[in-house]
């Protein structure tokens, strides 16, 4: 049977031309880019090529560019190398893990402000959430889970005007919209390599030149000083080639396809999430009287690769909080779906999901109210 991948927000397949520059370096570019013989300078040739080519998509310089090794780490990076004990942040309830909990660990207060039924950020509410010692104001540029893209360019106008430096995740955005890191007004952006194409391992913080950044490990002087260990140069060349390359333009009429195709065939699916100012490629969809997991599982035998969007923690199937935080019920929430396109779907591919999830929810409906026999 054949497979078809439908979450790309989990991660996506490693592109054609990201794959070709990693295994050419991987090759013959094995030098320590901090050395300073033939093999050393070659490697730094690459790397500097990449940070040209990862900045160059960001509207950033060169230099503001960091790379990590994904973007659990820039998320990490960004906070803990600006916040100072006695600070305070602000963050929202609709972000990754990664900034959530590292909010949660870094010992200060923190405001999270909530999003609305179509998860979307009210800047007011970051406004009203200010202090006169808020360090840093987080939010989600787009939702992992929604797809959302929350009005950054506004917030981080706010949290500035009001002297604290902005972050925001962008590893669900980078490469799938259009990102300019002058235009947002955006003093920290965390991406990611293994969401557009490039392996799994690598990322970027974008750091905003004079922002005083502090390096969050110790060990040597690579990165300017501010991510310390010998540099991974085939990740950074993947990634500044899938920089380069990434198109996800034509993944949203295939999303809409998708969407339509499904809110047509199937009574009480509806959308989670604003329809409009979303990234191309997501589609979270609530299916009523359907437990999320066993549709998942139904749709993985008929060949098909989607989320739940719920965590498995500690044995128990636990809802989204994303989901939670939308105002959606705990029900709810474990009844919904999301669907992640890549650039590498077809309209076949697309039309066959249309049918399975149809099957799926008519066979999933049909056993949850049949009586057993000797009830
Ligand atoms: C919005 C968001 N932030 C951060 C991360 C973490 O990125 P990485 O897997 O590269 O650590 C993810 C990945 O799921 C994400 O979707």
């Amino acid at each position: 049977m054949r497979h078809f991948y439908f979450d790309h927000n989990a991660t996506a397949p490693l592109s054609a031309a990201a794959r070709a520059s990693l295994v050419a370096c991987l090759d013959e570019v094995y030098g320590n880019a901090s050395s300073i013989h033939h093999f050393g300078q070659a490697a730094k040739q690459k790397l500097e090529m990449a940070r040209r080519q990862v900045a160059a998509r960001l509207g950033a310089k060169p230099k503001e560019i960091v790379f990590v090794s994904g973007g659990t780490e820039a998320d990490n990076l960004a906070l803990r190398g600006i916040v100072a004990p006695g600070q305070h942040v602000v963050t929202s309830t609709i972000e990754h893990p990664a900034v959530l909990n590292t909010c949660a660990a870094l010992g200060v207060d923190v405001t999270y402000v909530a999003a609305d039924s179509s998860g979307l950020v009210d800047p007011g509410d970051v406004a009203r959430a200010l202090r006169p010692n808020t360090a840093l104001v987080s939010v989600i540029h787009a939702n992992n889970e929604l797809g959302t893209v929350q009005p950054i360019a506004e917030i981080a106008r706010i949290a500035r005007d009001a002297g604290a430096y902005f972050h925001s995740d962008g590893v669900q955005a980078f490469g799938k919209i259009p990102v300019d890191v002058n235009a947002l007004g955006v003093d920290l952006y965390s991406i990611s390599g293994h969401k557009i194409g490039a392996p799994k391992g690598i990322g970027a913080l974008y750091v905003r030149e004079g922002t005083p950044l502090r390096a969050i490990a110790s060990g040597g002087h690579h990165e300017r000083e501010r991510r310390p260990g010998t540099e991974n140069v085939p990740g950074a060349v993947a990634l500044g080639i899938a920089a380069e390359t990434a198109d996800w333009t034509s993944v949203a009429a295939l999303r809409d396809r998708l969407e339509s195709g499904i809110l047509a065939r199937i009574a009480s699916a509806s959308l989670n999430g604003a329809r409009a100012e979303r990234i191309p490629n997501t589609s979270n969809i609530r299916f009523d009287a359907i437990e999320g997991e066993a549709l998942l599982i139904s749709l993985d035998l008929r060949g098909f690769a989607v989320s739940s969007g719920a965590a498995c923690s500690s044995g128990a199937v636990e809802p989204s909080h994303v989901l939670i935080a939308i105002g959606l019920t705990r029900e709810q929430a474990r009844s919904s779906i999301r669907f992640s396109l890549g650039p590498e779907n077809t309209e076949e591919q697309v039309d066959a999901l249309i049918e399975a999830v149809a099957d799926s929810v008519r066979h999933l409906r049909r056993i949850s109210t049949e009586v057993p026999a000797h009830a």
